[in-house]
């Protein structure tokens, strides 16, 4: 299973691909602005970060960038899209899957920009996702289950309907708003193909006390051993 970080900070996205080794990058109109900086500007620090590294295009490491939430209109949302897509061969454009998103979507990948269907909350839609071939699409786990839904069969579902069509691996299911190690887990289970979050949630997934635990012993232990 992939991991993207859902970040549009820099310096979060460059610590999690020092640490982590993380697959991608997910962004949103929420992440732009918590950023504190214009939208252009931090999609050139995307842009550059990518060249800098030396993975330049999407199949090496996919960054979704969201169009302006506003539009509700096919050719618009395509128009910003392909803006988007121009700036760097990283980016995915991420757009809504309401019924003006998934028809820019389908014709956005027929130009060959790929998308990730995003505001997701059902296995119906994630089929249409996928029917419209799709690079990624997220159905949002920390939304549902913070309003009392267990995600286990939800994703479980997507990933039945996805092997029972050959969508599998083609349109690429990211579980997005992972919030703790638990929904990591259970995506990981369930066969989900990447899951997004922010840098915190990696890092509290990733801690373990008895691993402290275990370390104090063993360095009392060297302590006390003639070396
Ligand atoms: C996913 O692609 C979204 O950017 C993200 O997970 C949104 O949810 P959050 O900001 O509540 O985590």
């Amino acid at each position: 299973m992939k991991y993207f970080l859902d970040s549009a900070k820099i310096d979060e996205i460059r610590e999690a691909y020092d640490t982590f080794g993380i697959d991608g990058v997910t962004t949103n109109p929420n992440h732009i602005m918590n950023s504190g900086k214009p939208f252009f500007t931090v999609i050139g620090e995307l842009a550059q970060f990518v060249k800098e590294k030396g993975i330049e295009g999407w199949e090496k490491f996919p960054i979704s960038v969201e169009i302006n939430p506003h539009l509700d209109n096919a050719d618009e949302m395509i128009e910003m899209g392909e803006k988007i897509a121009a700036i760097c061969p990283n980016f995915c454009i991420k757009i809504p899957c309401t019924l003006s998103g998934v028809t820019a979507a389908r014709k956005l990948e027929e130009k060959g920009i790929r998308t990730n269907l995003t505001l997701v909350f059902s296995p119906s839609q994630a089929l249409i996702a996928a029917k419209n071939n799709s690079l990624f699409v997220s159905p949002f786990i920390g939304w549902k289950e913070s309003s009392g839904e267990d995600c286990t069969q939800y994703i479980q579902d997507i990933v039945t309907i996805y092997e029972n069509y050959g969508f599998y691996g083609k349109t690429q299911i990211i579980c997005a708003a992972v919030r703790n190690g638990k929904q990591f887990v259970d995506c990981a289970v369930a066969g989900a193909d990447i899951v997004t979050a922010g840098l915190q949630v990696f890092k509290d997934s990733f801690y373990h006390p008895f691993t402290d635990y275990g370390l104090n012993k063993f360095q009392s232990a060297w302590d006390k051993t003639i070396t």
